[in-house]
């Protein structure tokens, strides 16, 4: 039988790509938006992905989700949490409200999202845990303190959770992409986004495709051996 993958934030973005890379790749796909209606619509419409509403940042609606998720596609064996928000401002400007928003969609939207997947897949002893961070969780942004200490807050968890996890042949990892070319990084002022594309060795953004291939790789098999890692893929702009 087909394995089975939920990708948060599956239909625009990064996590569009992902979503259509594993479907390309075999896999019964669901994805989760938090809002736009109309581009879940639309993104099912175009490639028979099932999409499903819920708020990331909220436990309750994260299981309810991941329940009807699976009455609907079976056990899940690939969860890729990967919605995101960002709120950024200089931290003198920063309110409580944009630390907290981006610490609950970003950080505790990971909990949410593997928590639930979690005793299925030891019971089942497979699983893949997969997080979209950052380059921005390694190296800090201005202009990012939350969203920063939300992505390197990404790595500390699949750290501890591939120890947890190991003996029961569930992997997590993370992936860290640069600035791809995404509505998130379209969001940023020109200038300011000229500016970062100078600082790309390779000389432009990358591709949703880009990132979404890490994952695929990071889900199948071969990777097995790959546990509580982090795969860079940002074009040669930062080094760890
Ligand atoms: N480095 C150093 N100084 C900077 C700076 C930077 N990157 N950005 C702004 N400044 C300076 C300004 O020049 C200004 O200095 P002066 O007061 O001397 O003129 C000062 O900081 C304050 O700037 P602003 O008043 O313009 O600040 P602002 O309130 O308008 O906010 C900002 C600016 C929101 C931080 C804006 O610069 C910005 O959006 N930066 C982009 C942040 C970024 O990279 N976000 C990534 C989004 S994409 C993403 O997150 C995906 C991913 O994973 C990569």
């Amino acid at each position: 039988m087909a394995r089975t993958a939920l990708v948060t934030g599956g239909s625009r973005g990064i996590g569009a790509a992902i979503s259509k890379a594993l479907k390309a790749e075999g896999y019964t796909v669901a994805a989760t938006y938090a809002g736009n209606d109309d581009a879940a619509a639309k993104f099912t419409e175009e490639t028979g992905i099932k999409t499903y509403k819920w708020n990331v940042a909220d436990y309750a609606e994260s299981k309810a989700g991941i329940e009807k998720v699976e009455g609907d596609i079976g056990p899940l064996d690939v969860v890729v949490a990967n919605a995101g928000i960002t709120r950024d401002a200089p931290f003198h400007k920063m309110s409580p409200e944009q630390w907290s928003e981006v610490i609950d969609t970003n950080l505790t939207g990971v909990f949410n999202t593997f928590h639930p997947v979690w005793p299925g897949m030891r019971e089942r002893k497979f699983g893949r845990c997969i997080v979209i961070s950052s380059i921005n969780g390694q190296k800090g942004q201005f202009g990012q303190v939350n969203y920063a200490a939300t992505k390197a807050g990404d790595l500390g968890i699949v750290k501890s959770l591939a120890q947890e996890g190991a003996r029961y042949g569930i992997t997590a990892n993370a992936i860290c992409p640069g600035y791809i070319a995404t509505e998130m990084v379209m969001a940023v002022p020109e200038k300011v986004r000229e500016a970062i594309i100078g600082q790309i060795p390779t000389g432009r953004l990358g591709e949703p495709e880009e990132i979404a291939r890490c994952v695929a790789f990071l889900a199948s098999d071969d990777a097995g051996f790959i546990n509580g890692s982090t795969i860079t893929a940002n074009g040669g702009q930062f080094f760890v």
